[in-house]
């Protein structure tokens, strides 16, 4: 029945933003809900369920706040299951959940390590899977990889290797949903200011030189917008971050690794 009532219009459309109570995720959000006029809800996704209400009072469009852990498989299912239930069209997901954390890798501790693959590739995998089967003509994927994606970074080696795989999986991704023009952007920016760094800085220090190129998460949303808009692949936020692909697409890694070296 549910799906009859979709095949004849009668259904909702809905925007589904991970990680939407900070940073990135929330400006998304804030953005979104000026441009999005055929969307219907907005469901909001992070652990902090205050910072999403909040965000919520600030948006025009109807909101569902879902606090969930997204590390946390059970809590993962609880989305398939309303899905299920909800049987809505898909318009947008943005996946922005995501953290990092500087430092040395075998100075860290395992769990915080491997709690960066569970959350930027696990769960932003999964989200992805859960949504597709809602998804119609012209609905978009953003996905949140990062410049980081696109150079191993010691000091940061878990995250840039997570970012990569954001990145990668998004390109083949696109390319396979292509035929039903479902369109997939990854956005990389550089050090964007948020409370990323809260989180990032717990045992490291950002490179001065990184320091030098951040941006705010206005912009970068802003971009990644007018990019999916595009149907562009990538959306890569600033001349300095847009400099720095092209070094690593034309010089050898190894030899950017050294001069990272020497930055130190
Ligand atoms: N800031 C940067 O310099 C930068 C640069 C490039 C790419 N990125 C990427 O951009 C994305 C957004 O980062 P941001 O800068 O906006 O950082 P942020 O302000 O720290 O936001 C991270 C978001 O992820 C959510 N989150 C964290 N752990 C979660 C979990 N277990 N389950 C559900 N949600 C979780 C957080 O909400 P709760 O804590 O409420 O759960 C928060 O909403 C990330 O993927 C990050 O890797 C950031």
């Amino acid at each position: 029945m549910l799906q009859m009532l979709q095949k004849a219009g009668n259904f909702m459309n809905i925007a589904i933003i991970t990680g939407a109570s900070s940073g990135i995720g929330a400006e998304f959000a804030l953005q979104f809900d000026n441009i999005l006029k055929s969307v219907d809800e907005f469901w909001l996704i992070a652990r902090r369920k205050d910072r999403l209400d909040e965000l919520s009072e600030k948006l025009n469009h109807k909101t569902r706040v879902i606090t969930m852990d997204l590390t946390d498989a059970m809590e993962r299912e609880e989305l398939k299951e309303l899905l299920r239930r909800e049987n809505p069209v898909v318009r947008v997901l943005v996946n922005c959940a995501g953290y990092g954390i500087m430092g040395k890798f075998s100075e860290m501790e395992l769990k915080e390590q491997t709690g960066m693959l569970d959350l930027n590739c696990m769960a932003l995998t999964e989200v992805t899977y859960l949504c597709i089967p809602y998804m119609r003509r012209k609905s978009r994927i953003i996905q949140l990889a990062s410049s980081a994606a696109f150079l191993p970074q010691p000091g940061f080696a878990v995250y840039a290797a997570t970012k990569a795989y954001v990145l990668s999986f998004s390109r083949a991704l696109r390319e396979e949903l292509r035929p039903r023009e479902i369109i997939v952007t990854a956005v990389c920016p550089g050090p964007v200011r948020t409370e990323f760094f809260d989180t990032a800085e717990r045992y490291g220090k950002t490179l001065a030189i990184k320091k030098l190129t951040f941006v705010n998460a206005d912009k970068v949303v802003r971009e990644a917008i007018e990019a999916a808009g595009k149907r562009k692949a990538m959306s890569v936020c600033s001349p300095w971050i847009r400099l720095f692909w092209f070094f690593t697409k034309v010089l050898p890694h190894g030899f950017l690794l050294k001069i990272v070296g020497l930055l130190k």
